[in-house]
C-alpha cells in the first residue's frame, strides 16, 4: 500500500495518507478525501492551479508515467516542464517533478507531495 504525504506551508503538519492498493484515484481526489487544502478549480486538467511537486520516497525507479497532453501543455505554459522532461517521460519513463494533481494518478510507491 502506497504511503502518500503531503506537505504545505498551507498545513499545520504534514499528513501522510495509506493509499488503497489498486487506488485509481487522483492525488487531488486523495487530498479532497482527506480534507488536504490543495487548490483546484477545473478538476479536468486544463486550468493548472492544482500544481504539485511529487517526489518518490525510494530508492527504487520510479514508476513511468503517461502524462496526457493537457497535463503537458498546462505544465509546459506554467514553466513547470520543459521539453526535455516531457521527453523523458515519453521515452524513458522518467516522471517529471512537477504534476497536475487532478490527473496524477495514485500508483503503488511512497511520494512526497508539496504544493
Ligand atoms: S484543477 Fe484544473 S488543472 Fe487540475
Amino acid at each position: 500500500m502506497p504511503n502518500v504525504t503531503f506537505t504545505s506551508p498551507q498545513m499545520k503538519k504534514d499528513l501522510t495518507v495509506y493509499a488503497v492498493a489498486g487506488d485509481t484515484r487522483t492525488l487531488l481526489a486523495l487530498a479532497q478525501a482527506n480534507k488536504v487544502p490543495v487548490a483546484f478549480e477545473c478538476q479536468n486538467g486544463e486550468c493548472g492551479s492544482c500544481q504539485v511537486q511529487v517526489s518518490v520516497l525510494s530508492n527504487k525507479t520510479p514508476i513511468g508515467v503517461a502524462l496526457t497532453e493537457k497535463e503537458k501543455t498546462v505544465l509546459r505554459l506554467a514553466g513547470k516542464i520543459t521539453a526535455q522532461q516531457i521527453a523523458d517521460a515519453e521515452t524513458k519513463d522518467l516522471p517529471p517533478p512537477w504534476r497536475l494533481a487532478c490527473q496524477c494518478v495514485v500508483r503503488d510507491e511512497d511520494v512526497l507531495v508539496t504544493f
